[in-house]
């Protein structure tokens, strides 16, 4: 039975809301801080905040059925002899195995691949099942080295050196109950023992120190790989600067919604800026340098959900989108059929974020083998393809209706915002007006 509270005359405080109370329940019951999965939860200025303008008497669109609307993207063709082609601007963010389930990782492949676009390993090294199913797999180089093989890299089809994430721009963990026999031997780790993932790299101190890694990575892999960096946002602008002079071929921006596997609730919540905010100072720093949709791809992620905001992110300045947590969605990942069983962790789907302790339901993030059984790499493959061909259409759709003929060729022009914020952060006029808060 539901109670209506403001019937009883009860009113909820705005600053110590109810899951501010169970926070500081928890804190005082626990004396440890809260680790958690998912990205950041609270509201802040998003794509949702920017609409598109369409076609009007100055612009006509283009007809769905006759007309074409392209979606490929090359990326890393500025020094890789053997740059990648994906036919849609939409890939998977690297997520480790670890974090999940084998079973996960080979679907993540499959369904990648179904689509025509890459997946990514992550913290945890690169397994056989993943690139067994993935056609153009990217294999992240992390400052913990877990799992990190130079086999790999050349096994790999590019590679992405990861500096940070948004939701944690400075380390995360993994919990001692993920790190099976398996994951332990990848790791080199003991069985059992929570790990703290590496906050920066070993061996350098500074960008001077990328250069070096760079090189490095593109004598291992002959120079036929692209290199990827990946940074999670808070300086994008000097950090997009710094990447592209260190060499990088694509710069991958991850903002403060990127999804974590886990990572203490106070990072996800408070450090880093939001994806909104920043494109533009990355896109910036790119066309400073000339490179800016000639030289060096950016791929954003952080809160990509739908086709909107593959759009929105590629209007302003993106040459494709990495998704993570929709991605897991897609596969099974806060499935309503597992209610009950989501009921007795103490969550509901829609709600589970417990992906650091291992008991996934779905089979998604678990070591679990009897719970990754239930997950069925060939058709969660398969939603996950579905899943992508829907983004895919969706940004056609809106490109087209722009009188676009390449999802690229979408621009901030393109697009209002609906709010003060939105507007200054995404440089774009508030809408009905010509005016952007802090430029004109
Ligand atoms: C379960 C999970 C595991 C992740 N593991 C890694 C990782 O190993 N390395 C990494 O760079 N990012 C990792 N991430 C972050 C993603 O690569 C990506 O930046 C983020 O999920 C994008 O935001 P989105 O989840 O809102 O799409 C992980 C994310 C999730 C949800």
């Amino acid at each position: 039975m539901t109670t209506d509270l403001a019937a009883l005359g009860l009113r909820e405080s705005a600053t110590f809301d109810r899951a501010t109370i169970a926070d500081i329940q928890r804190a005082a019951d626990t004396g440890i801080y809260d680790i958690r999965g998912w990205g950041a939860k609270r509201a802040l200025p998003h794509f949702d905040d920017l609409l598109f303008l369409g076609a009007s008497m100055s612009r006509y669109p283009l007809e769905g059925y006759r007309e074409k609307c392209a979606t490929d993207v090359t990326l890393g063709a500025r020094n890789a002899l053997e740059p990648i082609h994906l036919d849609i601007p939409v890939t998977i963010a690297g997520m480790s195995f670890g974090a999940l389930s084998a079973n996960a990782k080979e679907a993540l492949g499959r369904g990648a691949s179904e689509a025509g676009t890459s997946t990514t390993t992550g913290d945890g090294g690169m397994t056989p099942e993943e690139r067994g199913q993935s056609k153009t797999l990217v294999y992240q180089y992390l400052p913990s080295r877990y799992g990190m093989n130079p086999d790999d890299l050349r096994k790999a089809d590019a590679i992405e050196i990861v500096l940070g994430q948004g939701a944690k721009p400075g380390g995360g963990m993994l919990l001692g109950q993920k790190i099976t026999e398996r994951v332990a031997g990848m790791r080199t780790l003991p069985i059992g023992i929570d790990q703290r993932s590496a906050s920066r790299h070993p061996d350098w101190t500074g960008p001077d120190d990328l250069t070096i890694k760079i090189a490095e990575i593109r004598e291992i892999t002959d120079w036929r790989k692209p290199v990827y960096v990946k940074i999670g946002a808070s300086r994008p602008y000097y950090d997009t600067a710094l990447a592209v002079k260190a060499g990088a071929d694509v710069v991958v921006l991850d903002g403060m919604q990127g999804g974590t596997a886990a990572t203490q609730q106070v990072f996800i919540e408070h450090v880093g800026i939001p994806t909104l905010a920043a494109i533009g100072p990355a896109v910036q720093a790119l066309q400073e340098l000339g490179v800016h949709r000639t030289g060096v791809q950016l791929i954003v992620s952080g809160g990509i959900r739908n086709g909107a905001d593959v759009a929105k992110a590629l209007a302003l300045g993106a040459d494709a989108v990495a998704i993570g947590t929709a991605a897991l969605i897609a596969l099974g990942d806060n499935d309503p059929r597992y209610a009950d069983e989501y009921a007795k962790l103490g969550s509901a789907a829609g709600f589970y974020d417990d992906f650091q302790d291992g008991r996934d339901p779905a089979g998604i993030s678990t070591q679990d083998p009897e719970l990754s059984a239930r997950l069925d790499p060939v058709a969660a493959g398969r939603r996950l393809a579905n899943y992508l061909r829907v983004l895919t259409l969706e940004a056609q759709t809106i490109a087209r209706a722009c009188g676009k003929s390449h999802v690229r060729n979408l621009e901030p022009e393109d697009l209002v915002a609906l709010t003060v914020e939105s507007a200054a952060m995404a440089g774009v006029p508030l809408a009905g007006t010509s005016w952007i808060p802090g430029r004109s």
